[in-house]
């Protein structure tokens, strides 16, 4: 992909002089000499990056920012300013500038800089491609993956579904067991009769023998009426038994009964009923070890197990974190009323690193506070929780193939300064350099150095 970088200023030389650079870096440049002409051009609307002198006779460079960040919030602007003009380049960084340069330009810090802006600016066309990949995703409309063990997933469902046989969908917790129940029973020949759901590990024994059977007036203390159970009221549809792994032995003898024969009685009723119902159950429990320990009927197990679907961990299906991801802060933003265009390298790979013990609940719930706390339009490392950004913060530096070894520095000093919070000694001693030698690789002088905090 070429992207189309913008310069505006009003110095012929360092107009030339920087379109030459990020030509020579494989970059298609426009220029404009003055700011109107420069948001002129911007408006045909096919600028990626924008670098733009600060003073300018005419709309000068604070304000052509400001036009950008209400006409396009996601366009890099880099603010090129003169000396002495660092704090109104630090006020525009505050108004959305990408970064800032002061004059004269370091060739190689531009070209560093506009790389890195552009690496967000693909990533946000990437989510743009995603979001329209997601919009064709409407087979299995609630569940999101293209992962290849997801691919397996909605292929067992499309082939399931339409059968009566009882399902056991066995996952960590979080995987999303009863989105994948919501999906058998939507694409089942039932999908019009009632999905009745039970979370079996809410409930107490006694209570849930009457939930799902049903009972008859007397049969127990407080039982003042007939009340029919789940059983009857999924006739004809599906009954969703959530964390079966969690019911008593009295129970499973019952449940193996009506499973058995599709008969059984209300608690304290002699009347036999008949149903027709098809069962999916759910556990993140390994019944295989439950009946080693004597606490789940094999018989029971065998009965409920006539198609297993286990639903893979995250982390072992990473793939499908990218759609994940966009259709989480799709939802939340608009939850939210924010706008937001995408996530940013850094925080994409603490995503990537970390392990999601909590599978996609967790990644969900992760979103939303990113997208509560996020001060931009991108999500950075900065707004993920802190469980989260520790282990990319503490752990990785990323650096792109194709990096220069002199880039690749750069990287490397710029990332561990951050991290220590701008202590330099801490930084010389863990990169193992003298001050001196850090000093100077960092360019010398400390407001060129946007990293740096401000002192
Ligand atoms: N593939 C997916 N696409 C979109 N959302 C998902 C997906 N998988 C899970 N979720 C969401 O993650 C959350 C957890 O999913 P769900 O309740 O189905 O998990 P579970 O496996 O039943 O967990 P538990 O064992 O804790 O009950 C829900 O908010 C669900 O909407
Ligand atoms: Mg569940």
């Amino acid at each position: 992909m070429k992207f189309k970088i913008l310069i505006v200023d009003d110095e012929k030389n360092i107009r030339e002089g920087l379109a030459a650079s990020l030509e020579m870096d494989g970059y298609d440049v426009v220029t404009a000499a003055l700011g109107d002409e420069g948001w002129k051009r911007f408006q045909k609307g096919d600028i990626d990056l924008v670098i733009t002198d600060l003073r300018m006779p005419g709309l000068n460079g604070e304000d052509l920012l400001k036009r950008i960040m209400v006409e396009s919030p996601g366009i890099p602007v880099i603010m090129l300013t003169g000396h002495g003009t660092v704090e109104t380049a630090v006020a525009a960084m505050r108004n959305g500038a990408y970064d800032f340069l002061t004059k004269p330009v370091n060739l190689d810090r531009l070209s560093l800089l506009v790389k890195r802006a552009l690496q967000n600016r693909e990533l946000i066309l990437k989510h743009r491609r995603i979001e329209e990949e997601l919009e064709h995703q409407k087979q299995f409309q609630t569940i999101i993956g293209t992962s290849a063990p997801m691919r397996k997933v909605f292929d067992t469902i499309s082939r399931v579904a339409p059968s009566k046989a009882s399902i056991l969908i066995t996952g960590e917790s979080g995987v999303g067991k009863e989105r994948v129940a919501d999906a058998i029973h939507a694409l089942s020949p039932r999908r019009e009769k009632p999905l009745i759901k039970v979370h079996c590990a809410a409930l107490s024994a006694g209570i849930l023998e009457s939930e799902l059977f049903g009972h008859e007036k007397g049969a127990f203390t407080g039982a003042s009426g007939r009340r029919r159970g789940r059983f009857e009221l999924a006739n004809e549809g599906t009954l969703f038994l959530d964390e079966i792994g969690e019911i008593d032995q009295n129970i499973q003898i019952k449940l193996l009964r009506v499973l058995q024969e599709k008969e059984f009685e209300r608690v304290g009723g002699e009347e036999t009923i008949e149903t027709d119902v098809r069962i999916v159950a759910a556990t993140n429990k390994d019944l295989k070890a439950e009946i080693e320990k004597g606490a789940f009927r094999e018989d029971l197990y065998f009965r409920l197990n006539v198609i297993n679907l286990m639903i893979p961990p995250l982390r072992e299906r990473k793939d499908d974190l990218p759609l994940l991801i966009t259709a989480f802060l799709k939802e939340f933003a608009g939850e939210n009323n924010k706008s937001i265009e995408g996530i940013d390298e850094r925080a994409r790979s603490a995503i990537y690193a970390y392990d999601w013990p909590g599978n996609v609940r967790e990644l969900r719930n992760c979103m939303e506070s990113a997208v509560v706390m996020a001060k931009g339009s991108v999500i950075t490392e900065d707004d993920l929780p802190p469980t989260v950004r520790t282990k990319s913060e503490e752990g990785w530096i990323r650096i792109p193939l194709g990096t220069t070894l002199e880039n690749a520095e750069k990287i490397i000093l710029r990332d561990t300064l951050s991290f220590l919070k701008g202590n330099k000694s801490k930084t010389a001693e863990v990169l193992a350099i003298g001050r001196k030698t850090l000093h100077r690789k960092l360019g010398g002088k400390p407001e060129e150095n946007p990293e740096e905090p401000e002192t």
